[in-house]
């Protein structure tokens, strides 16, 4: 699925991007070399990066 319309970023793309570089989805965006254009996406895709970190947390505290 698109989270992005304008720079075609994929929900995967964005969920592995947000595990390698930390920040909002601007930032994140800018690590994979685009910049947001209408900015609809934003809210959705700052939503998919909060998810992505919470789960990667939960996975470190289980392999701990
Ligand atoms: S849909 Fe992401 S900037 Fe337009």
């Amino acid at each position: 699925m698109y989270v992005c319309i304008c720079n075609a970023i994929r929900e995967t793309e964005l969920r592995c991007a947000a595990r390698r570089c930390r920040g909002n989805a601007e930032a994140i965006y800018g690590a994979l070399g685009r910049a947001p254009q209408c900015r609809q996406c934003l809210d959705e895709a700052d939503d998919i990066i909060a998810d992505e970190l919470s789960s990667d947390s939960m996975g470190i505290a289980a392999a701990a």
